[in-house]
């Protein structure tokens, strides 16, 4: 079985104190993962070192950056590097969430070079794509996405890209409360496998999880993760309430 992941994206909220509750409610729930599951908290640079002693203990649970600067090191006051995030243990960070791409105008080009470096400093990428509402009511969401891929993840080896994990995003779903409906998520998925089928191959392209997300809750993820190729999701507003999230993570395939 695929690598199943519920991952929490917490964007700019709660703060130091409401996120340790959070933790400690969601870890209290005890849910013992199976190998083949896991359970990521994409938390503030802030949370970061506390959220990963949160779950130092626990198996298959781990702490995430929601982002991360595409260069190196220098003089970029207020940016967090790749190397940094290592250094601190970290094992994933989110890159080009939509919010990124929208408000921080990361493009493609930008999002490859994170990529890169995250890949370098032993840091998976949990790389987001998706596409606008208008971009669905054209029908021209797979060309979309395909670009989306060819553009940040292509400069790959096989090796390198399987060991990332994507999440497809639609914008539209994104806080809305409109979800994408199970077809529409399966369909999406199993296109963005097939685009990495045809640079990787099937075998490799099997291997890669990829994530939904998009107003998953408690109540649409069981149905949602049950979609052959989709994977699990990545959950922002029904990832601060404790209850909501662990049955999130208790929907896991
Ligand atoms: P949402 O956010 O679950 O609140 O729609 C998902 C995301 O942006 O990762």
């Amino acid at each position: 079985m695929r690598t199943q992941i519920a991952a929490a994206n917490w964007k700019m909220n709660l703060t130091f104190q409401q996120g340790e509750k959070l933790l400690d409610d969601i870890l209290a729930a005890e849910i013992n993962l199976k190998d083949h599951q896991k359970t990521i908290f994409a938390v503030p640079y802030p949370y970061l070192t506390m959220t990963r002693s949160e779950v130092a203990e626990e198996k298959n649970y781990y702490a995430a950056a929601q982002n991360c600067y595409h260069k190196k090191s220098g003089a970029y006051t207020g940016e967090v590097s790749v190397e940094m995030l290592h250094s601190l243990n970290i094992n994933y960070c989110v890159v080009g969430h939509s919010e990124r791409r929208e408000y921080f105008l990361e493009t493609n080009a930008i999002l490859a070079d994170k990529v890169n470096l995250c890949l370098e400093s032993f840091i998976i990428p949990i790389f987001c794509c998706g596409e606008a509402l208008a971009i669905r009511e054209a029908g021209t969401q797979n060309e979309f996405v395909t670009i989306q891929l060819q553009e940040s993840l292509f400069q790959l080896t096989a090796e390198q890209i399987k060991g990332i994990v994507i999440a497809y995003e639609p914008i539209w779903a994104i806080g809305t409360g409109k979800t994408a409906t199970t077809a529409q998520a399966q369909e999406m998925h199993a296109h963005l496998r097939s685009v990495i089928a045809s640079k990787y191959g099937v075998a490799i392209a099997n291997q890669v999880p990829i994530l939904y997300g998009g107003s998953v809750k408690a109540n649409n993820a069981k149905e949602l993760f049950n979609c052959p190729d989709v994977d699990g999701g990545l959950v922002g507003g029904a990832s601060l309430v404790a209850a909501d999230f662990i049955e999130i993570i208790r929907s896991l395939k």
